[in-house]
């Protein structure tokens, strides 16, 4: 695996692979690799020639200090496992690669990123945008893939390749479970041993609510059974919302099932989590 840390020599080595007329595919990541981003490496090796995977902890999309500072770095073991899943090039770049200087480009989506985790994270949607843009015009994949675990970041990078007339192929890939249900994330080896036991109540939750949405209860209710079920789990509940997955409105109720997603967001202990279900998904 070719590992750059700066980008001239990545677009080098990109710009040799396309003069052969191979494919490139983008998977980027903040690191702390699990088997959630390995499944976005697995699809993109099928899809694509060359497959890309960047690992960098974007400081202007946290709005939260300590939670930047906690983030897991795990770069060494990150390569070993690139290696292993038969990556063609990691780019990990610095602060100072990335941001020459303080940034003053923002993003506004509009209503998408007022809503759920643009409401509660104020300003993480358009450092979100402004990373992915760079490594969009740096890299120029023909595809890049996302985990439908941030289903609303996905929206806004859809949006984003919409209005910046990017050339390039979005793949939602379905979210990777632990055992018990548990969405994986990088966030999860911060949780101790009673905090993972307790964390599993995000799906049991999403799970719940959509039996009982399909079974025509009303949200509100069904709000009202999830406040309950995290007070008992000792779990602070930031939110958990019906939506339509096409343009992240907020619903009372189900009118095209195949349209809705149930979205949640909670503190287990300080680790805040989120994870969604799909009306339709299993
Ligand atoms: P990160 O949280 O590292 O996630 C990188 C990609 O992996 C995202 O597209 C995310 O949705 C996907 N992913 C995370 N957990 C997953 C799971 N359990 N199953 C499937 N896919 C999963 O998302 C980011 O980084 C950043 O915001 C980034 C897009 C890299 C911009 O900085």
């Amino acid at each position: 695996m070719h590992i750059f840390v700066e980008i001239g020599p990545l677009k080098a080595y990109l710009k040799h692979q396309l003069t052969s007329h191979f494919s490139i595919g983008l998977v980027p990541t903040m690191g702390a690799l699990h088997n959630g981003h390995l499944s976005l490496i697995q699809t993109s090796k099928k899809e694509n020639h060359i497959t890309v995977c960047s690992i960098y902890v974007n400081p202007i999309q946290f709005n939260n200090a300590a939670d930047l500072e906690k983030y897991p770095r795990t770069l060494e073991q990150d390569i070993r496992v690139l290696q292993d899943a038969g990556c063609d090039a990691l780019f990990c770049p610095g602060n100072s690669e990335m941001y020459r200087e303080a940034t003053r480009l923002k993003f506004d989506f509009g209503s998408l990123d007022k809503v759920l985790e643009g409401e509660f994270r104020p300003g993480h949607f358009s450092g979100v945008a402004l990373v992915v843009a760079k490594f969009f015009n740096i890299v120029q994949p023909d595809r890049a893939y996302f985990g439908q675990k941030d289903f609303q970041q996905f929206k806004v990078i859809s949006t984003l390749v919409e209005e910046l007339k990017f050339d390039i192929q979005l793949i939602c890939a379905p979210i990777i479970r632990e055992h018990d249900g548990l969405a994986m994330s990088s966030r999860n080896v911060r949780l101790n041993t009673d905090e993972r036991t307790r964390a599993v109540v995000l799906s049991q939750s999403l799970r719940e609510s959509r039996d009982r949405l399909l079974k025509g209860e009303s949200f509100s209710a069904i709000k009202k059974f999830v406040m309950d079920k995290c007070i008992q789990s000792n779990v602070r509940l930031e939110y958990i919302a019906l939506a339509d997955r096409e343009n992240f409105s907020l619903l009372d109720n189900v009118r095209e099932p195949g349209r809705g997603i149930i979205l949640i967001a909670a503190y287990v202990g300080e680790i805040r989590l989120i994870d969604n279900l799909f009306l339709t998904e299993n």
